[in-house]
C-alpha cells in the first residue's frame, strides 16, 4: 500500500516495522498524531487525508491479525480452560469487562465444608431436586393422606394437575429424597455395607418472612442405614460434625419431637458457640440453640423402600444450612443470603 501524503507514508513505514506489538499499535501516539493533524490540513485536502489515515488503520489491523494467526499456528490447538477458542486472533477475542469478577456465594462455600466433613465420615452426596410430587414429599414418608402434619410444611404446589391428576410440588424439605436413595442404595445392605448418603438441596416454603424465615432456603439431609444402628450413633455422628464445623467442642441436647417419618424423633439443640452456655442475645439467654430435626427412620419408610425393618435400622436428619452458617458468622437476618446485597456478599 502506498500513501500520497508524505507524513502518513513515513509513519506507515515506522508502524509496519513494529507489527509484533499487536493491537496496541492502533492506539500508538504516532497514529494519534496523524488523526490530530486533520484540523491543520487544508480543507480542500482534508477528505483525501482522512481516507488515507483510515486506510492505514485497516492495513495495520490486517497485518496484526495475520501476524497473530501465524504466531498461533505454532501453539497447541486446544486449551480446555480458555473461555474462547485460542485460535481466535487476539483482536477478535471477547473483551473482559473491567468490572469486578464474581465470587462463590457464602452458602455454597459452607456447603462444600459440610460435604467435606461428611465425606470423610463415609457419606456420599446426592443433590436434591427443585420439583417433585406428593408421593416423595409426603406419602413415602409415612404422612397419612390429609394428616395435619402436612400443614406444617406450607408447601408450594401447582394448582393445575397433569393428565394423571398429579400436582407438582416445590420440595419443602430434603426428606423428599429419602425414598429414592434408600431404594437406589439397597444393594449396599445386601453386600454388607451401610447406606450413608448426604442430600443437600434448595427447599421452598410459603412462610411469613422475617429475620428467621425465608421462602427459599437450603437443607442437607443425612440418611444412614445398616444392621444394629441406634440413636447413639446418630447423636455421636452429628456431634462430631458440629465440633468439626464450628472448630470447637460443642455440647448437644436432644429432646423428643414428632415427625411422621422417624420414630423416635428428636429436636437437637447445640450449646451456644458464642457464650459457652453463659447466655447471650443469640441464644436468647438460654445457653442452647435449637438446630434441627432428626430421628430413627420409621419402619414404614424403610418398608416403603423395600428394606426389611426387622433386619435393618437407620437414622436421618434434616438440617437448615442457613441456620448453621448464621450461627457460625453471627449473621442476624436469614434474608441477607438471597438478597443479592453486594455489601453482604463482599464480607465473605
Ligand atoms: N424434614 C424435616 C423438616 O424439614 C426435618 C427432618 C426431621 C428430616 C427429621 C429428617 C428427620 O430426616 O429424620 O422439618
Amino acid at each position: 500500500m502506498t500513501y500520497q501524503n508524505a507524513e502518513i507514508a513515513k509513519i506507515a513505514e515506522v508502524l509496519k516495522s513494529r507489527i509484533v506489538e499487536g493491537a496496541s499499535l492502533l492506539r500508538s501516539p504516532e497514529l494519534k498524531s496523524l488523526f490530530d493533524a486533520i484540523k491543520t490540513i487544508d480543507p480542500s485536502e482534508r477528505s483525501a487525508y482522512g481516507q488515507e489515515i483510515n486506510k492505514l488503520k485497516v492495513e495495520l489491523q490486517d497485518l496484526i491479525d495475520a501476524s497473530e494467526d501465524s504466531q498461533l499456528a505454532t501453539q497447541s490447538p486446544i486449551d480446555v480452560t480458555a473461555p474462547f477458542d485460542i485460535n481466535t486472533p487476539k483482536s477478535k477475542r471477547p473483551q473482559l469487562l473491567s468490572v469486578e469478577q464474581g465470587s462463590i456465594h457464602p452458602l455454597m462455600t459452607e456447603l462444600e465444608l459440610v460435604l467435606g466433613i461428611f465425606n470423610r465420615m463415609g457419606f456420599t452426596a446426592v443433590e436434591s431436586r427443585q420439583i417433585d410430587d406428593d408421593y416423595h414429599m409426603f406419602e413415602s414418608l409415612n404422612f397419612p393422606e390429609d394428616h395435619p402434619a402436612r400443614d406444617d410444611y406450607d408447601t408450594f404446589m401447582t394448582v393445575e394437575k397433569d393428565k394423571n391428576g398429579k400436582q407438582f410440588i416445590a420440595p419443602a424439605h430434603t426428606s423428599n429424597m429419602q425414598n429414592r436413595v434408600l431404594r437406589d442404595n439397597k444393594a449396599n445392605l445386601e453386600n454388607g455395607e451401610p447406606i450413608a448418603v448426604l442430600l443437600p438441596g434448595r427447599v421452598y416454603r410459603n412462610e411469613d418472612l422475617d429475620a428467621r424465615h425465608e421462602h427459599t432456603f437450603h437443607q442437607f439431609e443425612g440418611v444412614y442405614v445398616d444392621k444394629g444402628i441406634h440413636a447413639g450413633n446418630l447423636l455421636a455422628t452429628f456431634k462430631t460434625f458440629l465440633s468439626e464445623y464450628y472448630q470447637q467442642d460443642v455440647e448437644i441436647k436432644s429432646q423428643p419431637f414428632y415427625f411422621p417419618f422417624t420414630e423416635p424423633s428428636f429436636e437437637l439443640a447445640l450449646s451456644c458457640p458464642f457464650c459457652q452456655k453463659q447466655g447471650c442475645s443469640i441464644c436468647s439467654h438460654t445457653g442452647w440453640i435449637e438446630l434441627l430435626g432428626m430421628g430413627m427412620v420409621h419402619p414404614n419408610v424403610l418398608k416403603e423402600a423395600g428394606i426389611d425393618p426387622l433386619v435393618y435400622t437407620g437414622f436421618a436428619w434434616g438440617c437448615g444450612l442457613e441456620r448453621l452458617v448464621m450461627l457460625k458468622y453471627g449473621i442476624e437476618d436469614i434474608r441477607h443470603f438471597e438478597s443479592a446485597k453486594i455489601e453482604f456478599l463482599r464480607q465473605f
